[in-house]
């Protein structure tokens, strides 16, 4: 389904009736990484997954696109489908965007799950490294999308997922040099929503890979602590919601 937003289309699915729940990916990701688990958790509740603006097939809306404004987003799809109150999952990128939503919506927020994800903002380093980044879509979109795809898994389950993380960099090739800029620019000025976390009153759950080479396993927990966040620790890397489907599918039945 799409709507408009800010003159920009945006597309966005729901299947299922019942308590919704919204998910919403990653960097360079679109709203298709979550169809392992649309059909289960449609069958008692309403599932809507979105594709936020530059990713999957939503437009452009701005040269930079902060996670407020990617927030914006969310509730107007909420606001279009007369949803009042969810549960978020996010995964990474979309975990910025999801307290970006619990600093501006306090009221529509019930439950939250932030997968491979973090509520610091950039250290001055990855501020940096966004930058080189932007400069690498410039000169060489596919280039940056293999490299940052491939970097986001240990050697082995790139090896064991090659197919999934094909399908990743395709998708991802299809995205517009500006959608991905516009996205790194909004990462890179993002700021830090640890005390939005630790005051966030509903059910809140982190969910960390050991392994995983983008957010550092024992890193998030120490900011879960702080935060007062539960946090559940899975085997594998930054792709939890494809590295770990079985035991991801149980933590989704039990949200809220
Ligand atoms: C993501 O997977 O969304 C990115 O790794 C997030 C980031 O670059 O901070």
């Amino acid at each position: 389904m799409n709507l408009q937003f800010k003159n920009t289309e945006i597309f966005y699915s729901t299947k299922g009736i019942g308590n919704p729940i919204v998910f919403l990916h990653g960097f360079l990701e679109s709203s298709e990484i979550w169809e392992p688990y649309v059909a289960d958790l449609s069958q008692n509740r309403q599932v809507i997954c979105i594709d936020l603006p530059g990713h999957g097939l939503s437009g452009i809306i701005a040269s930079v696109h902060s996670m407020e404004l990617m927030a914006d987003v969310v509730q107007e799809v909420l606001r279009e489908l007369k949803i009042p109150l969810v549960t978020m999952v996010g995964h990474s990128m979309g975990g910025y965007v999801i307290l970006a939503f619990c600093e501006k919506y306090p009221d529509m927020i019930h439950s939250l799950v932030l997968m491979n994800s973090t509520p610091e903002e950039d250290s001055p380093e990855r501020k940096q490294n966004r930058d080189r980044s932007i400069n690498l879509v410039q000169r060489n979109k596919t280039a940056f999308v293999n490299m940052a795809i491939n970097n986001l898994l240990t050697s082995e389950n790139n090896l064991k997922f090659r197919r999934e993380i094909d399908a990743l960099k395709n998708r991802a090739a299809t995205f517009s040099s500006g959608g991905i800029i516009a996205a790194l620019e909004g990462m890179k000025i993002r700021t830090s929503k640890i005390e939005k976390l630790k005051s966030f009153s509903g059910n809140k759950l982190m969910i960390s890979g050991e392994k995983d080479l983008i957010l550092n396993h024992k890193h998030l927990i120490s900011l879960a602590f702080k935060c007062k966040s539960n946090i559940i620790t899975l085997p594998d890397g930054h792709l939890s919601y494809l590295e770990n489907i079985p035991e991801v599918h149980k933590i989704l039945h039990f949200v809220d």
